[in-house]
């Protein structure tokens, strides 16, 4: 079986210090890092953007997997490719319907990176399964997007198999919201391929420790 890929949430790290905080976890073995876009919209919360990416890009060799959990997602699929990103994941609750989610995949695409699409917790695995072949990343969002630190909703981890099943080998499943090394687990076990985690890797006083703990 692959590697698990661990990508750490910089939403829960010291922004001030955010080229330490990120060296800091690729010592400590992650491989990718999830940079959280929220735009008070979407969701309620307001973070980070474009800028940033573009900086973080200038200091890190690091994977850069851009959750966007913002409106008009099609708006700023550009500017976040552009600035570095090697992984763009929006969601389909943001999209008027099947023809525009196809096609803000295909222009991901066209900057050859990887493209991901995202459920909240209440949206049925079903919806994303016309595009389960066109994609690299479905994310299962394992709490309502919008804040760190929340507790893991299990129901939500039960989509899990339902996309592996329809999914190839290649596909990556990640989980967000809530990852600790007990749901972790339950989520790897279940099939997930990459887990996102904040709060517990950045609230740590051993990142090391914390990303081990999760494989
Ligand atoms: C939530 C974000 C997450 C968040 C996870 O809306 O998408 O990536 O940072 O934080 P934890 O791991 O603390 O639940
Ligand atoms: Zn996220």
């Amino acid at each position: 079986m692959n590697r698990v890929i661990i990508s750490p949430s910089i939403l829960s790290a010291d922004f001030a210090n955010l080229q330490s905080e990120i060296n800091a976890v690729k010592s400590a073995g992650a491989e990718w890092i999830h940079v959280d876009v929220m735009d008070g919209h979407f969701v309620p919360n307001i973070t980070i953007g474009v800028p940033v990416v573009k900086s973080l890009r200038k200091h890190t060799d690091l994977f850069l997997d851009t959750h966007l959990m913002i409106e008009n997602p099609e708006k700023y699929i550009e500017p976040f490719a552009k600035a570095g990103s090697d992984l763009i994941t929006f969601h389909v609750e943001a999209c008027k319907d099947k023809k525009q989610i196809e096609e803000i995949i295909s222009h991901i695409k066209s900057f050859n990176i990887k493209a991901g699409i995202s459920i909240k917790p209440n949206t049925p695995p079903e919806e994303i399964f016309p595009f389960i072949d066109i994609v690299d990343l479905i994310l299962v969002m394992t709490v309502e997007p919008g804040f760190g630190g929340q507790e893991f909703i299990h129901e939500c981890a039960l989509k899990i198999p339902k996309i592996k099943e329809k999914a190839s080998d290649e596909l990556i499943i990640q989980v967000d919201g809530g990852i600790n090394n007990i749901t972790a687990k339950i989520c790897t076990s279940l099939g997930a391929s990459s887990l996102v985690a904040g709060s517990y890797i950045y609230g740590s006083n051993d990142y090391k420790k914390a990303i081990d703990s999760l494989r």
